[in-house]
């Protein structure tokens, strides 16, 4: 792969956020997740000014399962968006890292009563309702508490998209939300409507993620429109909020274009425009709920290199010090990333390696016949387009510890995330 040459400076080491990567390691250590902090707050920035441009009012929520540490959740409050979080520990988080609750929406299949309780003491802006219990739940939870809790209901809009099946959430029989077959949807909204201390703001879809085309997304936004046209003919109420959630997808290699955010949401904008006009509604206030378009694209992992080995039949493993612990998504979903020899990135990748992790299964690769430099023991390697579902998604797996993160501006690096030690990874045995 050709890397864009404003990745390396003219000696063909690596930079990232302005720093030099071997530096980084020298500092930091390996394996290490760098996140390039400009670039990230400067995509912030974009999707905000697009929402200005194709849904004035609607506000950009960063899913916050995507890459969740305080100093993540402080960088995206900063950049004025709020936050989607699923979790006591993403809200927990996020309220630590001084995140006004109100910018909060809070999601999640099949919540835990402690959780929801939590979430709504706590004064979450939004709180997604997923299933019907949880709806009658709530309301009990918040009079007892003496409030009125702001919902969405999360419908399933019945798109199919074309991404791994793991990560498609708007299917017709899927675990999460509302189905539209059947009239659930409209019970759900009657139920809603009926419960004294819950108030229903609006709706909520989200199709899945890596989404690599507009239809689904333009397919979706129809259906929500006609559901609000519905909730109004039906009820006499217009629901004041849709919220179309995330998904937007990233090219991780050289080989993908997938459509820009701004395709995407202009794409949205103009179905919503139609189905809203011909139903005689006016636009609602948008939400969308991007994690791996906001984070994705600026993280890099750099690992050492260790055993470099060519098996009689020719096949060359590069082993590295981290692997399927760091970045399960090779392992889980056969996601494709690219890899370059951190030191000669202006080098020709004449190999095709696989790229294996430490852990104890020839599953831990990060890519198999992925394009590489020549390296050598102890080179560095980079794989790119880490920012998103790699530190979220770490495990312990053969007691590794999870890699330090830092952000890297103007050239300068600070820490994120310490490196966890194996003490701290003991810590909770008895
Ligand atoms: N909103 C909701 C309600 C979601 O469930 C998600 C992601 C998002 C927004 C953000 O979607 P994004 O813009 O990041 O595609 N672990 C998988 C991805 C799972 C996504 C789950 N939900 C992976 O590594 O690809």
């Amino acid at each position: 792969m050709q890397f864009a040459q404003e990745r390396y400076n003219q000696g063909g080491r690596l930079v990232i956020g302005g720093a030099d990567a071997e530096r980084l390691c020298e500092q930091f250590g390996t394996p290490l997740y760098v996140v390039d902090e400009d670039g990230l707050r400067e995509q912030c920035r974009q999707f905000t000014r697009l929402m200005r441009r194709y849904f004035p009012g609607g506000r950009v929520a960063y899913a916050c399962k995507a890459f969740c540490c305080k100093e993540m959740c402080r960088i995206v409050s900063y950049e004025g968006l709020s936050l989607d979080i699923v979790s006591r520990g993403e809200l927990s988080t996020a309220l630590a890292a001084d995140v006004e609750p109100k910018q909060l929406i809070y999601h999640g299949y099949n919540k835990p009563a402690t959780e929801l309780l939590y979430a709504l003491q706590s004064g979450v802006g939004r709180i997604v309702c997923d299933d019907f219990e949880e709806l009658l739940r709530l309301d009990r939870m918040a009079q007892d508490e003496g409030k009125t809790a702001k919902v969405l209901l999360r419908i399933t809009p019945g798109v199919e998209a074309d991404t791994h099946r793991a990560i498609l959430t708007g299917a017709a029989d899927s675990k999460f939300g509302f189905s539209l077959i059947g009239a659930e949807a409209m019970r759900a909204v009657e139920i809603a409507r009926s419960l004294p201390h819950l108030k229903l703001c609006g709706l909520h879809c989200h199709i899945g993620s890596q989404i690599p085309d507009i239809g689904p997304f333009e397919a979706a936004a129809q259906r929500m429109a006609d559901l609000l046209a519905e909730v109004s003919k039906t009820t006499g109420v217009t629901l004041p909020e849709l919220n179309l959630g995330g998904g937007y997808a990233i090219a991780y290699t050289g080989t993908e274009s997938p459509p820009e955010p701004e395709d995407y949401l202009r794409a949205i904008s103009a179905v919503l425009h139609r189905r809203c006009a011909a139903n005689g509604l006016a636009l609602p206030e948008v939400t969308i709920e991007p994690g791996r378009s906001v984070a994705g694209p600026f993280g890099v992992t750099l690992y050492r290199v260790g055993a470099v080995k060519q098996t009689g039949s020719g096949h060359v493993y590069v082993g590295i010090d981290g692997g399927m612990t760091d970045n399960p998504r090779y392992a889980l979903y056969k996601a494709p990333y690219a890899a370059a020899a951190a030191l000669r990135m202006n080098e020709e990748q004449p190999h095709t390696v696989t790229l294996a992790g430490r852990s104890c299964e020839s599953g831990d690769t990060l890519g198999e016949n992925l394009p590489l430099q020549t390296v050598c023991p102890g080179e560095l390697v980079a794989v790119f387009c880490t920012g998103a579902y790699n530190f979220s998604m770490a495990s312990a797996y053969n007691r590794l510890p999870r890699p330090a993160v830092v952000m890297v501006s103007g050239g300068t690096a600070r820490l994120a995330v310490r490196r966890q030690t194996i003490t701290e990874l003991m810590q909770d045995d008895v």
